[in-house]
């Protein structure tokens, strides 16, 4: 099977209340991990690839290691820009081979943010690909991108109604205070926002920065219209100690397969449970 469009899966996530995950793929490690627990939980999924992880595989190597997951699996697989930074670096991944993007624009004005989207919209969508727009700042770390606790911004509800309606985005991501990495303490995540939205909107909002979000709290999101929810720190952390462990056990370890093959399941494990917490299972 080719890669979809999130179009693909998300309708159908926001009619059945469910959501997708986007696991985020750093290496081939991650595809495949990704792609097995996927396989096992016949599940449709997006692999997010920001704009580090593109810099990191190169782009050649970042559609091939999805188009092959794709091929293997027959699942619906979206292959989506995480956090796109502008038109250009979006219509790069498209011409490569993405079929779905990010645009991130919301650090600009509003009115800015949704001319910017929606140039990118139209001509995504003239070529069958899925955007994502961006409404409030979310806090933490990812890669290039740090946002302070302080500088976090909620997302307006009646703007992120306006943004969606002039922007004409596939899913909408808006910051309900959910932050980027692992939590110093537990996220309170502004239910009524994702609600006033997600009931006003045809379309799903996303949650970012899943890891460390307690499993209750996942739940009643997507109860509230999350649709899709973004995971990348957990699985390098469950990969990333599964490597620190072994190696420390025995410091005569070369073989990178040796310490790269427990780690992989480590991540096949989270993956599985996501997608299971998040009810796309059976979905594919
Ligand atoms: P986490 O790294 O906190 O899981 O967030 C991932 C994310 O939101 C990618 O956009």
């Amino acid at each position: 099977m080719p890669l979809v469009s999130m179009n693909e899966f998300l309708p159908r996530a926001k009619a059945e209340k469910f959501a997708v995950g986007q696991f985020n793929m750093n290496n081939l490690e991650f595809a495949q991990a990704i792609v097995q627990a996927a396989m096992e939980e016949k599940s449709p999924f997006i692999f997010g690839v920001s704009e580090g992880a593109l810099k990191y595989m190169g782009i050649e190597f970042t559609v091939a290691l999805a188009e092959a997951a794709a091929k293997k699996s027959g699942l619906p697989i979206a292959l989506h820009l995480d956090h796109g930074s502008s038109f250009e670096i979006a219509m790069k991944c498209i011409r490569a081979g993405f079929s779905s993007v990010m645009f991130d624009g919301s650090h600009y004005p509003f009115e800015e943010n949704v001319r910017l989207t929606k140039e990118i919209v139209k001509a995504a969508h003239a070529m069958g690909v899925s955007v994502e727009g961006e409404l409030g700042t979310i806090g933490g770390v990812e890669d290039d991108i740090s946002v302070e606790d302080a500088d976090a911004r909620l997302a307006n509800p009646e703007e992120a109604i306006r943004f969606y309606e002039e922007t004409g985005v596939d899913c909408l991501a808006i910051a309900v205070g959910t932050a980027h990495g692992m939590y110093k303490a537990e996220p309170k995540i502004r239910f009524d926002i994702i609600e006033k939205v997600a009931s006003a909107i045809p379309v799903p909002i996303v949650l970012h920065g899943g890891s460390g979000v307690p499993d209750d709290d996942i739940r009643k999101s997507i109860q509230a219209g999350v649709g899709k929810i973004n995971v990348n720190t957990e699985n390098q952390i469950a990969l990333t100690n599964k490597i620190r462990e072994i190696l420390n056990n025995d410091p005569k370890v070369y073989d990178p397969r040796k310490y790269l093959s427990p780690a992989r399941e480590a991540m096949v494990e989270v993956v599985r449970s996501k997608i299971r917490l998040f009810g796309s299972n059976n979905k594919a």
